[in-house]
């Protein structure tokens, strides 16, 4: 599929991937197998058997390899075919698997699908704040979206729509469509900011604040990183316009490319009050999950739906004052798949 390939993607949560799974999940419209070794530490393989295709997922584990479903060939984390009962035991030479790069960071696993010799851990977006984070304050979530993964970013980067979409949890009440919000462009980096004061305050905040009917200074930033990572901070104080005094919500928005209809959207959530009451965290995540769901998703896939596979700016779309830092991440990211096509082509030339 159209996508940047060589980069870190989301392809779990790190607790997706228990000691004895055989996790399957379909990246950039490839069949992918995730399981853990004897010593924990997890490892990637094209979940397709190289004899009859066969799905490996649905093997078992032998040791710290997977022996396939169908006539038990056995490969071990690294692809490589290491027992077949047929014949005399000799491993046809096409009999190996496809093995990816994966990193387990901030309670995740990144996985590289492209070009494994680029696959460099600090290439992996920095989130220091995941590093030293409560339990307690910390919430992974997942989610499954009918919807190509730029139409999401489309959505978080413009967030003047939760004036217009969401319900009294996050309703800003009409003061993000009124700005112009500043953008900052760091070439793969794109951070948009809006402030405003509101009252009563978003309803994420009002019940924590000391007034919660009355005016409250807000704020929202969303940094943008390519391909397709979204950091928000969502923050709210009253009597002053020092929002580190106030209450923030840190939120991580990953989306990773399923096929060119859907995307795996992972959700990692941290804030700076009640981090140590466990329901509040869990409450919290389920109330983000419930409200994409309920109030994004069905306009995402109705706009994908309309869209028909269309190309984005074939369709001639017409810009608002908010559009400046979406459109500025989609042609950021299309700048990176054609370097990318031109770099293999190159190479294929070259070989
Ligand atoms: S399909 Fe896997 S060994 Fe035959
Ligand atoms: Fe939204």
């Amino acid at each position: 599929m159209k996508a940047l390939h060589d980069t870190w993607y989301v392809a779990a949560i790190a607790t997706e991937v228990d000691a004895t799974a055989m996790f399957h999940r379909r990246i950039l419209d490839t069949s992918v197998l995730i399981y853990r070794k004897g010593d924990g530490s997890p490892a990637a393989l094209h979940d397709r058997c190289p004899h009859r295709f066969a799905p490996l997922h649905l093997g078992k584990r032998v040791g710290d390899e997977v022996q396939c479903p169908y006539h038990a060939l056995r490969f071990d984390a690294s692809g490589r075919c290491t027992h077949s009962p047929h014949g005399d035991g000799t491993v046809p030479a096409r009999a190996c698997v496809r093995s990816f790069p994966l990193v387990e960071r901030y309670g995740l696993l990144w996985i590289w699908m492209g070009d494994a010799s680029r696959a460099a851990p600090e290439l992996i977006p920095h989130y220091p704040l995941l590093d030293h984070a409560l339990p307690t304050a910390v919430g992974h979530g997942y989610m499954h979206m009918g919807a190509h993964y730029e139409l999401i970013v489309d959505n978080v980067m413009d967030l003047s729509h939760v004036d217009h979409v969401h319900g009294p949890l996050l309703n800003t009440a009409g003061h993000l469509s009124k700005q112009k919000p500043p953008v900052r462009d760091d070439g793969n980096s794109v951070l948009v900011r809006w402030e405003w004061q509101q009252q009563p305050p978003m309803g994420l905040f009002a019940p924590l604040l000391q007034d919660p009917s009355g005016p409250a200074e807000q704020f929202v930033q969303v940094q943008w990183t390519a391909p397709s990572n979204m950091f928000l901070t969502v923050g709210a104080v009253q009597g002053s316009r020092d929002y580190e005094q106030g209450l923030i919500s840190w939120d991580f928005h990953l989306l990773t490319p399923e096929s060119e209809t859907s995307t795996h959207y992972y959700f990692v959530s941290l804030r700076n009050f009640m981090v140590e009451s466990a329901e509040f965290n869990a409450m919290k995540l389920k109330n983000m999950i419930d409200t994409f769901k309920a109030e994004d998703e069905p306009l995402i896939a109705a706009v994908q739906a309309e869209m028909g596979g269309a190309d984005f700016w074939s369709l001639k779309p017409a810009l608002l004052s908010s559009d400046p830092a979406p459109v500025k991440a989609r042609r950021r990211l299309a700048a990176l798949i054609e370097a990318e096509a031109a770099r293999r082509s190159q190479a294929l030339v070259a070989a």
